[in-house]
């Protein structure tokens, strides 16, 4: 079950896991409100049920209450879960949002999480979330670890970096991990997952390189179009080979020195990966978002890329552009519930006749599988 399933970074990931393993998924359900991200999610996972719907439509308890109405028949339609995961909204957590961080209400959606396991009682619960969730004023994620533990969970929270895991970017992300099932340690998964080197070859040339002559660019692929004074900024970065821009050279409210502000306008570099792709990838005025030998910010096509987006993986059905930046900017690197994925699967593997009740017919494999999902 992937809750706040967004486009289905965190789907994609365990797909990947379970493919690599002969295994496929079965998702019992996948939800999220917004109706363009269902689309790609139901169109590169179609034998899974999702939903646009709110997850409060499916839990809507107080985490210590009695389960309710609806709680009950989730459980009753669902069935059994083993695998619960979900990337709750984080915005309200995020550095990146001065305005709300921290107290948002939305923050409290994390423990729909717990909810959801105090309901399903799945063997194995993953949220992912970003690294100051944990400075949360409500203190979400202990109440969760502390709730989901009187459940009967080994509990164990890291941060982990997603270049360690090979993706071009130098996105970090919280994770819980949760597990019932003898021999599945969440403490030695994740710090495995922690303590992964980086790899200076997964730059962005390795991963968009290829994507730099835009011959005949279309919907994923158009150019994000910039203002006249953006592209004087990128014409100066280009010529002069700078990776930020001067100070005299950006609006006059960016120029207070704030360092903050230090990666907007800059251009990104083939060598390196980059740093955390938002919505906003397709601005410079929104990060260092620009190409690095292109007077362009990047492509969706190139952020999806850069977020470790497989070809494979359709973004086709997604008509606004708007749409787009959303949920590649919202999604979760595939490559982190891959990882989790591929040791729980090694782990269960252990356990003699575990796996073999799982396993699919040996004629499908790779894509094919995970499009059978
Ligand atoms: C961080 S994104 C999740 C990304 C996703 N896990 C992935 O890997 O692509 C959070 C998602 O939660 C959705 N969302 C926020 N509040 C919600 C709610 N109350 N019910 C359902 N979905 C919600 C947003 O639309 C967004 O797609």
């Amino acid at each position: 079950m992937d809750l706040f399933a967004g486009c289905g970074g965190l789907t994609l990931g365990a797909a990947q896991a379970a493919s690599d393993a002969g295994l496929a998924l079965d998702v019992r359900l996948a939800v999220d409100f917004e109706q363009a991200a269902v689309d790609v999610y139901q169109a590169n996972f179609p034998g899974a049920n999702a939903v646009m719907a709110s997850v409060e439509d499916y839990f809507d308890g107080e985490l210590t209450d009695e389960l309710t109405e609806a709680e009950l028949k989730t459980r009753k339609r669902i069935g059994t879960t083993h695998l619960l995961f979900g990337g709750p909204p984080c915005q309200g957590h995020s550095d990146l949002n001065n305005r709300t961080r921290r107290d948002d209400p939305k923050n409290k959606l994390y423990l729909k999480m717990a909810r959801a396991a105090l309901v399903l009682e799945p063997s194995i619960v993953l949220i992912e979330n970003v690294p100051t969730v944990r400075l949360d004023t409500a203190g979400v994620v202990q109440t969760t670890f502390d709730f989901l533990e009187k459940l009967g969970y080994d509990v164990a929270t890291t941060t982990v970096g997603m270049h360690a895991l090979g993706v071009a970017q130098k996105r970090r992300r919280h994770v819980l991990l949760a597990s019932k099932v003898e021999g599945i340690d969440p403490k030695l998964v994740l710090s495995d997952l922690a303590s992964r080197a980086e790899d200076s070859s997964f730059n962005l040339e390795w991963a968009i390189g290829d994507l730099k002559e835009l011959t005949n660019p279309t919907g994923y692929d158009t150019p994000p179009k910039a203002s006249a004074a953006n592209i004087e900024r990128m014409e100066y970065m280009q010529e002069s080979g700078d990776l930020d821009l001067p100070n005299e050279r950006r609006p006059k409210c960016h120029q207070d020195g704030n360092h903050s502000y230090k990666s907007m306008y800059g251009r990104l570099s083939w060598n390196d990966p980059a740093q955390t792709v938002t919505s906003g990838f397709g601005s410079i005025g929104q990060g260092r978002y620009m190409h690095p030998s292109a007077l362009r910010a990047l492509t969706a096509h190139e952020a999806a890329r850069i977020q470790g987006f497989p070809d494979y993986f359709s973004f086709s059905v997604a008509m606004k552009r708007a749409d787009l930046a959303t949920m590649i900017g919202n999604a979760v690197p595939p490559a982190l519930m891959r990882e989790v994925g591929a040791a729980v699967i090694d782990l269960l593997a252990l356990k003699p006749g575990t796996i073999d009740q799982l396993r699919l017919e040996p004629s499908m494999t790779g894509g094919e599988l995970a499009l059978a999902v």
